[in-house]
């Protein structure tokens, strides 16, 4: 089914949308993507989720012993959001958990930040990683988390992808941005299958930092892995 939506929006004006992104840095459905700035965003489209409120949901389910040793969680973090959905995830599904990082650190004003995330994407750009460590490749599903920047996933979750054959593994996506606009969700999960290896299954996704969200995404679509 993800294969046959992603084909569909292969050639939907949403994925030409997303190679003028890359290629000319268009977005038509929230204007140039050369003035991003989380600061113009109305607030209506900021996120209001509490993430101090973290309670956990005593309806999670557990996964057996059997799919655990074969998952981990990796993830990119800027500002510490991605990682507290990813530590969640670790922690309630007692997974290992894996961080992806630039090799050299992003700037930590973010001006600067924002400005240097925008050349990457705008160029396609693959930033050298501090680690690309061999054990990734023991898991058949990872569960793998970041943030929307500049419309799309940052450009080391490319660097994460390329450095691995996935092919015939399953990536189950953890997303999160400000907005939460729907291009900006679609043009991360084409983005996914354009740069990972042929035959990787990139499962249903989650588009949140709510933990309940989380869950029920676990529920619904990674549990029944277990089966
Ligand atoms: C450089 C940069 C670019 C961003 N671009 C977008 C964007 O295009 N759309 C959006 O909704 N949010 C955007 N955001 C907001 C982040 O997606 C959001 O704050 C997210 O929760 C950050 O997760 P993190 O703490 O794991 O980095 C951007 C944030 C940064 C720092």
């Amino acid at each position: 089914m993800r294969k046959l939506l992603l084909t569909l929006l292969a050639s939907s004006p949403i994925a030409n949308a997303t190679s003028q992104l890359i290629s000319c840095g268009t977005d038509n459905s929230t204007g140039s993507n050369s003035d991003f700035n989380l600061d113009d965003l109305p607030p209506e489209y900021k996120d209001t989720t509490n993430v101090e409120d973290r309670a956990q949901d005593a309806n999670m389910k557990q996964i057996g012993e059997d799919l655990r040793s074969k998952t981990i969680v990796v993830y990119f973090s800027g500002s510490g959001n991605s990682e507290r959905s990813a530590t969640y995830l670790a922690e309630q599904l007692n997974l290992p958990i894996f961080r992806i990082e630039r090799k050299v650190d992003y700037p930590s004003n973010y001006s600067e930040l924002s400005e240097q995330a925008r050349v990457e994407a705008v160029n396609n750009q693959r930033p050298e990683l501090k680690e690309t460590p061999d054990f990734i490749n023991n898991y058949e599903h990872i569960l793998l988390g970041f943030p929307v920047w500049w419309h799309v996933a940052p450009m080391v979750i490319g660097s994460f992808l390329e450095a691995y054959n996935f092919s015939g593994k399953h990536i189950h996506p953890f997303i999160q941005s400000s907005a939460y606009y729907r291009g900006h969700l679609l043009r991360s999960l084409k983005y996914l299958e354009d740069n990972s290896s042929q035959g990787t299954i990139i499962e249903k996704e989650v588009y949140s930092r709510n933990n309940l969200v989380i869950n029920k995404w676990i529920n619904d679509f990674f549990i029944p892995f277990d089966k």
